[in-house]
């Protein structure tokens, strides 16, 4: 029987828990979601998930905590829920960027099992990229969460030390992608189209593109080799953006992102 707590229910927290609740992984009586400010929560207590602003009582009859609250925020909900933590019956799982499985068990006690995940805002929807790590969660508990977000996404489980790079990737990804749809929006408005076509065009286009890798399994540079013709109009389009420097900044911009990441929770 699944028992959730979620610690931290924001943007992230609550839209697991919904999501969830969606796929049918769990009813929402099963999942307790804390917040400081427990009025905000009204509208999920209305839906019949169980809310709190006690940490501690709450985790109380979980078989699964999750820690979703912010980096600097995380030592405190730590502090507080430490003694009543019992490692026999629960795993935590953390999505909170840049702390690692050490970080949690230094203040948990070394026999709590814990697991990393880092999910995306797509999860609201069902379509997360999640990275799964632990280092030492036993194969049942990883393949048990792993279960878990897929219920609202896509999961690869990966090696610890990658988890900062999987934040870049995956988590400020969604940001990315969304300000180049919104880059190629802009460029439709200045060829010719009203802002709410152009945006339309973009995001159909985008989707489009990452469908066709998804459900072909192919390379993006055998579908880009589809459109480019001899002197024709895609490759000069492509060729002025990579002398511009597209694909460099996408890289620079990850790679800085992989570092920043790396600090939120120590510095
Ligand atoms: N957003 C993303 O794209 C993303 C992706 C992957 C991972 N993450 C990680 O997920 C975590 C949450 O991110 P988010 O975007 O969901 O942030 P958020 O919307 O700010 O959610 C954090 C929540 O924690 C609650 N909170 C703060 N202190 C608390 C406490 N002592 N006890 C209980 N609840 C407390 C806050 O509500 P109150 O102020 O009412 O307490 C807030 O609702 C972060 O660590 C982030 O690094 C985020």
């Amino acid at each position: 029987m699944n028992k959730i707590t979620i610690i931290g229910s924001g943007n992230i927290g609550l839209s697991l828990a919904k999501g969830l609740v969606n796929k049918a992984y769990c009813k929402a009586e099963d999942i307790t979601l804390t917040r400081r400010s427990l009025k905000s929560l009204s509208e999920e207590a209305a839906k019949g998930f169980k809310v709190s602003d006690n940490n501690k009582v709450a985790i109380y009859d979980a078989n699964v905590i999750v820690l979703a609250v912010l980096p600097q925020q995380l030592k405190k909900v730590l502090d507080e829920i430490a003694p009543a933590v019992s490692p026999e019956k629960q795993i935590v799982v953390s999505v909170v960027s840049g702390v690692t499985c050490a970080d949690v068990r230094e203040k948990l006690g070394n026999n709590v099992q814990v697991i990393r995940a880092m999910p995306n805002t797509a999860i609201a929807i069902g379509q997360s990229m999640t990275c799964v790590a632990s280092d030492n969660a036993s194969d049942e508990q990883v393949d048990r969460v792993t279960r878990m977000f897929e219920t609202v996404g896509a999961v690869v489980t990966i090696n610890e030390d990658l988890m900062t790079s999987a934040t870049a990737l995956c988590a400020c990804g969604i940001a990315f992608f969304l300000r180049a749809i919104r880059a190629a929006s802009q460029g439709g408005v200045e060829i010719g189209f009203h802002a709410h076509d152009a945006l339309k065009m973009a995001v159909q286009t985008a989707k489009g593109a990452a469908d066709l890798l998804l459900q072909t399994q192919s390379h993006p540079e055998g579908e880009i080799d589809k459109v480019t013709s001899p002197k024709g109009c895609t490759i000069a389009g492509l060729n002025e953006m990579e002398h511009n420097g597209f694909s460099s900044a996408f890289i620079k911009g990850i790679k800085l992102s992989a570092r920043k990441a790396g600090g939120l929770y120590n510095d």
